[in-house]
């Protein structure tokens, strides 16, 4: 579920952003954000108006998990930059990332009306472009040997979605879903059937046994 961020998250992100390991996979320097940084980073653009921010938290708990945003937001071009972050570790690869990024694609296109959503991703990051990948982003182009990390040069890549990409994504997401709606129907109305003459052979079971009770009076 994605929802407003509020001030006591402040707390989550300071945990999150001190991660070295947090920080290998999505800083572009080395060492973790320094705690007055976090500070400044969740004044600005997680709780203030430079970046449109959602928290993300689990369904069935409730658990605050991560964060996500929209950057850059360019109303002339329609454009935005997007980042994210599951800061609770236990829940990677669990979807979540993936489900957050389609909801805030959704939100993009579906509501905000952007043309185009762009992001920057190390090419070692193989979760989070595999998640990216998933909702519809493409690899658009590398900056070559940009980041240097673990003792070696990687790409980072530039990946984008544009709106007609997410309007034939949802086009087709929105076949499958009325397919497999037909086959649960197609399923239900089997069951129905099955029921049904299971119905008719009790039914016919019991004459059978008043006949046969009625023959022994
Ligand atoms: C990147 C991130 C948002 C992804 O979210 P997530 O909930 O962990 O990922 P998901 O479970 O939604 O999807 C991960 C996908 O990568 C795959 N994957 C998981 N581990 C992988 C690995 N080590 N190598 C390659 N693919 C992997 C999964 O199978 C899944 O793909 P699938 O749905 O096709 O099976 C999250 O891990 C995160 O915040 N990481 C730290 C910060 C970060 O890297 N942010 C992004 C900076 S650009």
């Amino acid at each position: 579920m994605l929802r407003r961020h509020v001030p006591e998250n402040l707390a989550a992100f300071r945990r999150w952003y001190a991660d070295p390991e947090i920080a290998r996979l999505a800083r572009y320097q080395e060492a973790p954000m320094r705690p007055e940084e976090i500070d400044r980073f969740f004044e600005a653009r997680v709780v203030g108006t430079e970046a449109l921010a959602m928290a993300i938290h689990e369904a069935a708990t409730d658990r605050l998990v991560g964060t996500c945003a929209f950057s850059q937001l360019d109303a002339d071009n329609g454009s935005a930059l997007y980042h994210i972050t599951i800061g609770e570790k236990d829940v990677w690869g669990r979807g979540y990332g993936t489900e957050a990024t389609q909801l805030m694609v959704d939100h993009a296109f579906g509501t905000l009306g952007l043309h185009r959503v762009a992001l920057y991703v190390f090419e070692f990051n193989e979760r989070a472009v595999r998640a990216y990948q998933r909702c519809g982003f493409v690899i658009e182009g590398r900056s070559r040997e940009s980041i240097w990390r673990d003792g070696r040069w990687w790409d980072e890549l530039g990946m984008s979605i544009i709106e007609s990409d997410w309007r034939r994504a949802r086009a087709a997401r929105a076949d499958e879903a009325a397919e497999q709606e037909a086959l649960e129907t197609d399923a239900a109305r089997a069951d129905d059937a099955a029921e049904e003459d299971d119905v008719a052979v009790r039914g016919a079971a019991t004459g059978l046994l008043r006949r046969t009770i009625r023959r022994w009076r």
